[in-house]
């Protein structure tokens, strides 16, 4: 479900650019399968903050590597480690982006980032987080110590399609411990518990938040 109205979100796709052809085809590709990746938006949001910044990224959830892709693209010093438990996106992710020829940018992480996340190397001055939703704070807490000082943050489905709004006993689209999870966060980045943040009415809801 959009977050913004039906006519503000047509307008904006409608804005969007003609996308390269490994990009287009895995957009195509998690439409027809199923496989959740972030909103071109969102995405772009990404690519910005990785042109400006040219950031050691970590990526909690590759997926088929579409938001990774959208990073890597703009990184040039920079570089993104990224991590997915399930080996057959990961295989699909790796192809995906050696065809897009950022290959050499990216490190994929197979494995539990709760178990992954403790050995990769770091400093990194981009944490983003797309993986289980309920899991999100473990991610955090694991990876804080290997954050630069003013390291950005930035979490994908903070806003669920609205449900994080929705009034108790309303029946959602997201589980209950989802929704907990991200209305927790959201309390925390904004209210300034360790983070500088606000959450973004950008695709599902994007939380940015710069370590304190
Ligand atoms: C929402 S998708 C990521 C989408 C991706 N960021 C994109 O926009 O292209 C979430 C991914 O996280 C992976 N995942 C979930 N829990 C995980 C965990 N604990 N460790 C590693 N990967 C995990 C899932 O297998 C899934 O592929």
């Amino acid at each position: 479900m959009p977050i913004l109205g039906e006519d503000v979100e047509r307008y904006l796709k409608d804005l969007r650019p003609h996308r390269g052809p490994v990009m287009a085809e895995m957009e195509a590709i998690a439409e027809c399968d199923g496989v959740p990746i972030v909103h071109w938006e969102t995405g772009r949001l990404l690519a910005a903050i990785c042109r400006a910044m040219d950031p050691v990224v970590l990526e909690v959830g590759t997926a088929i590597g579409y938001s990774t892709l959208h990073m890597a693209e703009q990184v040039r010093r920079g570089r993104v480690v990224t991590l997915e438990r399930d080996a057959a996106r990961a295989a699909q992710a790796r192809d995906y982006l050696a065809r897009a020829g950022v290959a050499d940018r990216v490190e994929i992480v197979e494995g539990d980032a709760r178990e992954t996340i403790p050995a990769v190397e770091g400093p990194f001055d981009l944490l983003f987080v797309d993986a289980t939703k309920t899991e999100y704070r473990e991610y955090v807490e694991l990876a804080r110590p290997k954050l630069r000082d003013r390291a950005l943050l930035v979490v994908d489905n903070l806003l669920m399609g609205g449900d994080v709004a929705a009034p108790p006993g309303t029946s959602t689209r997201w589980p209950d411990d989802s929704l907990d999870s991200a209305r927790a966060l959201n309390s925390e980045l904004i209210a300034g518990r360790g983070w500088l943040g606000c959450v973004l009415p950008v695709g599902d809801g994007v939380g940015v938040a710069a370590l304190l």
